[in-house]
């Protein structure tokens, strides 16, 4: 997991934890009231939290025309330590006037890193997991940049999208990947891109991460590997075991990331935080999942997850241990599961139990 946070923000002075809450649409609203419950049971081991509830998704923009409101962004930028967001229904189609507050929020708050760690919980607690990874996607550009144009061209349609890579984000992912590895007991860090075809973009972005220990001579210890990002798709279903960190560009990072949550049976258990230098927000990987909205069977999880992920980030390493290992004891237990991991448990209940354990 995600061991020791690179840049855990300062916690001595702080007397309160200040948390904004965005579950968004679909079972955001019903996975984010988990996570606080979670992170309410911590009781003395973080200061006193205090939630501030905040609104932004797609179902805010069909009530008001706004899918981000002002008020949101001004309160997490001014009040808060940290946030949870839940999971937005952004639909497939082009809608005027909106555009996904997730993608928007990772840029306004420079939250240009998105950590998912993958975990499989081996059933013996002595057995170590067979799937023990970290994602690390760069979030602010790649082709998320949503430079897209459609114009009429001697054939029909023609739709064209920018990919920007730079050097400056590449370059920091990178570092963020380098310290992740070097605090893990393997040390290995694979950078993912397809630069047999994009030699530019992919290229910049291959360079510039192999780039990051010749200025830092700790990451002399962290051993580099490279994989094309088909065949990492590829290797990452035959020999998970060959990851420990991976590093790449937004669109790879995303779409490998849910890959990898196949690994450890549901998208209903994989956590992510989304970091930047001076602000850190947990997210579940999963979307809104219309699917089984409203049921009351969503796997909190990932959301409990993220709250302990976020809260390691910040320094409080031993609160997110209490969370995990509660998760893990359920997990582990395999008598309270969700329908996604094959059980019929129900949020509520799930909820309860790992609450009660931590
Ligand atoms: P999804 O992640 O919502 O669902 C994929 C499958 O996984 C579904 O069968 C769903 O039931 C299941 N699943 C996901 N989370 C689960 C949980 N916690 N417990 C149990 N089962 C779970 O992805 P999909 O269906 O591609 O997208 C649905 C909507 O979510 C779309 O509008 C999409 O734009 C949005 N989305 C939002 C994301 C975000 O807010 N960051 C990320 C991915 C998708
Ligand atoms: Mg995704």
């Amino acid at each position: 997991m995600f061991r020791t946070s690179m840049r855990s923000m300062a916690t001595a002075a702080r007397k309160s934890l200040t948390i904004g809450l965005i579950p968004a649409d679909g079972i955001g609203k019903e996975v984010i009231p988990a996570a606080r419950t979670a992170i309410e049971a911590l009781g003395s081991d973080i200061p006193t939290p205090k939630f501030v509830d905040l609104v932004a998704g797609f179902e805010a923009f069909t009530r008001t025309g706004v899918a981000l409101p002002e008020e949101t962004v001004e309160v997490l930028k001014n009040e808060c330590d940290c946030a949870l967001f839940g999971s937005v229904s952004s639909p497939s189609k082009k809608v005027v006037g909106y555009s996904s507050p997730i993608v928007a929020l990772r840029k306004i708050l420079d939250l240009y890193a998105n950590i998912r760690p993958v975990l499989s919980v081996s059933p013996n607690p002595n057995e170590s997991s067979k799937v023990d990874m970290i994602v690390v996607r760069e979030n602010t550009e790649c082709l998320y940049v949503k430079q897209e144009q459609q114009t009429v061209g001697e054939h029909g349609k023609e739709a064209r999208a920018t990919r920007l890579i730079t050097e400056r984000a590449s370059t920091r992912i990178g570092k963020m990947a380098f310290e992740l590895a070097l605090a893990r007991p393997r040390k290995h860090l694979t950078v993912i891109h397809k630069s047999n075809v994009l030699s530019v973009t992919d290229g910049l972005f291959r360079e510039s991460v192999r780039a990051v220990p010749l200025r830092d001579p700790r990451f002399e210890a962290v051993t580099v590997a490279e994989q094309l990002v088909d065949s990492a798709v590829y290797r990452l279903f035959r020999e998970p075991q060959i990851y420990d960190v991976m590093v790449a560009p937004n669109l790879y990072g995303d779409i490998l990331s849910d890959a990898a949550a196949a690994l450890v049976g549901s998208l209903g258990v994989v956590p992510s935080v989304n970091a930047g230098d001076d602000f850190v927000m947990g997210e579940p990987v999963h979307g809104s999942a219309p699917d089984i909205y409203g049921q009351g069977i969503a796997n909190p999880v990932a959301s409990i997850r993220s709250a302990a992920l976020m809260l390691r980030h910040l320094g409080y390493a031993d609160a997110a241990k209490r969370i995990d290992n509660a998760v893990d004891s359920v997990l582990r237990e395999g008598q309270l599961l969700t329908p996604d991991l094959g059980g019929s448990a129900k949020t509520a209940e799930v909820t309860e139990t790992i609450t009660k354990r931590i």
